[in-house]
């Protein structure tokens, strides 16, 4: 390393915050895989499931609230959060995770693509929400007062991730690229590295448990738990900037 790079993009997925112990979606050998285990994608993640559902939906993401909520920020959280507080350039957080561990570690600039289990929409009146509370089909919107209107601020499949257009600024604006924790198996999210590799001079890095679907794109890839690899690369970037 030894050089210094203005805009980092940040990408993090479910295998961020394992170590806080909130499951993620594919993990190999799980049964149904991680988060699923015991729902069927089709019944708690889509629109038509949510329509056909609510309850079922709702309770769902409760429970994952209850759990973010209980968990804790890891140290690849805290390294992050000190990397965009201490880092000369532009530090940018592009999180397929929809806990808040990011901004309990500090992190503030950040997007959630896929929304946040701590905000819910009103269908009624568009107003968003941000409550820890358990939300049911009787829960009223407090903007417009409609009953039942309300739904997670959740990105389901078959809809279009939050914010792109300030994504993809992002990532051509980009000169370091970090994938955290994702498999790559999800797009739009898979094929960020592909747009941050229109830059010959962007270098990309891939720091994950195992080998993600997407390894062959990445120069570089750093294989282990993101608690031990990420704030063992954040303090390198940060002693090494010219
Ligand atoms: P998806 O995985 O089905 O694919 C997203 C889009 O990328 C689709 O248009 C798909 O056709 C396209 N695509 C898939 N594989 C591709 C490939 N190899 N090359 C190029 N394009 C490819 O996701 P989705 O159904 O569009 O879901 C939208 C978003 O909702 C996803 O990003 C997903 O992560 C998110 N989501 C969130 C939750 C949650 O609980 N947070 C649950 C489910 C889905
Ligand atoms: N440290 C680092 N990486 C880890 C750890 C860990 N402790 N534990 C698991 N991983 C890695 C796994 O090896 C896997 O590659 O994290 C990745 C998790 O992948 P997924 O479960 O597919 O989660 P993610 O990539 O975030 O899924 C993308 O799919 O269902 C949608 O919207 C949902 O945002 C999610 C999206
Ligand atoms: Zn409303």
């Amino acid at each position: 390393m030894g050089e210094r790079f203005d805009h980092i993009v940040i990408l993090t997925g479910a295998g961020i915050s394992a170590e806080s112990g909130l499951d993620t979606f594919r993990d190999k050998g799980r049964d149904g895989g991680g988060i699923w285990s015991g729902h069927a994608v089709e019944d708690v993640a889509t629109p038509d499931a949510f329509r056909r559902n609510p309850t079922l939906v709702h309770n769902f993401y409760n429970m994952r609230r209850r759990a973010a909520r209980a968990a804790e920020p890891n140290d690849a959280h805290h390294a992050l959060a000190r990397l965009e507080a201490c880092y000369p350039g532009d530090v940018q957080i592009i999180t397929q995770n929809v806990d808040d561990l990011h901004e309990r570690a500090g992190s503030r600039n950040l997007i959630h693509m896929h929304g946040e289990l701590r905000k819910r929409r009103c269908t009624a009146c568009g107003s968003i929400e941000i409550s820890d509370s358990d939300l049911s089909v009787h829960t009223s919107c407090a903007a417009c007062l409609t009953q039942g209107s309300l739904r997670p601020h959740i990105v389901w499949f078959g809809e279009i991730p939050l914010d792109l257009a300030d994504i993809t600024r992002h990532l051509d604006a980009c000169d370091l690229f970090l994938s955290i924790g994702t498999s790559g198996t999800v797009y739009p999210a898979a094929g960020f590295v592909d747009i941050v590799r229109q830059n010959p001079d962007a270098l990309t890095v891939e720091l994950n448990l195992e080998p993600s679907a997407g390894e062959t794109k990445f120069q570089q890839k750093i294989y282990g738990k993101a608690r031990e690899i990420v704030p063992s690369y954040v303090n390198q970037l940060l002693q090494s900037y010219v």
